[in-house]
């Protein structure tokens, strides 16, 4: 039986939760890392389609949601990018940016956990895997952490069990559980990068099921230039995913697609090709089952030429706006991430520590903060396990 007595203890071996356990182990405490699954890391190995997005040089503060937009910046001012590819090239890492400042390993996502592994290590750091906890206590200062095993106990206790995306792979919701325990807020967990369902009208659309195009996808004040996708049940693709963290029931999802194509664009198509029509146009600006499938809907026939101006002008506002209410998400079970978690009104933006509990950390999913597609959700497992890191 190792010692049960610990300086902190980390609940979830993941990438916050590392972070964190690694950087308070520089410091000379002796850190438990205590982990359900049979190993650390495991959304790490699948992220980035193996590869591992490990961070976005771009990762400002805007680029993150969260009831507080600005709770996250002190740590990711403190815990930047750069501070990570140091560690990932310090370890002789091959990278490469894909796109949009979008960091990846050139070989595997395994490489990221054995950095962290072995940090961890260097800083003598205690992981055990395959343990589940059964109780959480709180008395004179110190809390105790019971598994099936052992009770172990610390004076410092860091909630960094992720969010409940991907049950699959092992996601709960514990840490709200654990949060609500100790009388902090939660604010309403939702589904995040997730693709988009299609009901009513827009099942038409279904017929479109593997059609990709580069577009510009709107929810609210949000807009993302990427490339959406027609799935068998909706949308999906980079810019249907970061528009999904920002869309409520009930509310529309414009798109626009062809953001490349100046105002007036289509009255001038007619100027250059009168004989032309709206679905030749349209079958050669766009993938040709999409060009038809929109010329069918706006149902302009025949020349341009015999089209008003204003029909024209018309016909474009719409491809420049085209609305689909979706029904739903994909749920948990596809989402990347989740939006919501544990309230930064509860937390110190420097340190984590919640406010009303003194010993107490919350970092990583698991917390109010969620990041674009796009390598930032781990920087901000980073950055808010960083900044555990120097207070446990
Ligand atoms: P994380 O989920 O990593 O770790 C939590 C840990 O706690 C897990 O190991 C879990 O098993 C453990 N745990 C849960 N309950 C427990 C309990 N009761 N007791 C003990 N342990 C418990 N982001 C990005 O920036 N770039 C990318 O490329 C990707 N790619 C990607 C792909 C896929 C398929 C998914 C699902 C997600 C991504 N992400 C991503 C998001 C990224 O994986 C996510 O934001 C981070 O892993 C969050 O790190 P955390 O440490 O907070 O949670």
């Amino acid at each position: 039986m190792p010692d049960p007595s610990f300086d902190v203890i980390v609940l979830g071996a993941g990438a916050a939760g590392l972070m964190c356990a690694a950087e308070a182990g520089k410091r000379g405490r002796r850190v438990l890392v205590i982990e359900r699954a049979e190993k650390p890391g495991k959304k790490i190995l699948i992220s980035g389609g193996g590869r591992c997005n490990f961070t976005n040089i771009h990762a400002a503060p805007e680029r993150f949601i969260s009831a507080n937009p600005h709770f996250a910046k002190s740590a990711l001012n403190r815990y930047t990018p750069h501070d990570f590819l140091a560690l990932v090239e310090a370890r002789g890492i091959a990278w490469h940016e894909k796109t949009l400042g979008q960091l990846f390993c050139d070989g595997s996502a395994r490489q990221i956990v054995d950095l962290l592994l072995d940090e961890c290590a260097k800083a003598g750091v205690v992981i055990a895997c395959g343990a589940d906890i059964a109780r959480v206590g709180h008395a004179g200062g110190r809390f105790t952490v019971a598994t099936a095993s052992q009770t172990f106990e610390a004076a410092s206790l860091v909630i960094a069990t992720g969010g409940p995306s991907i049950p699959k792979m092992g996601a709960t919701g514990y840490a709200y559980a654990l949060a609500r325990q100790f009388g902090l807020k939660v604010v309403e967990p939702r589904p995040a990068l997730v693709p988009l369902t299609l009901g009513g009208e827009h099942v038409l659309f279904r017929e479109l099921s593997g059609v990709a195009t580069p577009v510009e996808a709107r929810c609210g004040s949000a807009a993302f230039r990427e490339a959406a996708l027609f799935t068998h049940r909706g949308l999906s693709g980079p810019a249907i995913l970061q528009v999904s963290s920002y869309w409520r029931p009930g509310t529309p999802v414009g798109i626009d697609f062809l953001p490349d194509e100046p105002p007036g664009w289509l009255v001038a198509a007619k100027q250059v090709n009168p004989r032309a029509t709206l679905r030749s146009v349209l079958r050669f600006a766009l993938p040709q089952r999409l060009g038809d499938a929109l010329a069918d809907r706006l149902a302009i026939e025949g020349a341009l030429a015999n089209a008003t101006d204003a029909a024209l002008a018309g016909a474009e506002a719409r491809l420049a706006d085209w609305h689909f209410m979706p029904n739903g998400t994909e749920g948990f079970a596809k989402a990347e991430v989740t939006v919501g978690g544990i309230s930064t009104a509860e937390l110190s933006s420097k340190t984590m520590e919640a406010r009303r509990v003194p010993g107490l950390y919350a970092i990583g999913e698991a917390v109010d903060v969620t990041g674009w597609l796009g390598g930032y959700n781990f920087q901000w497992a980073w950055a808010s396990g960083w900044a555990a890191g120097q207070a446990v």
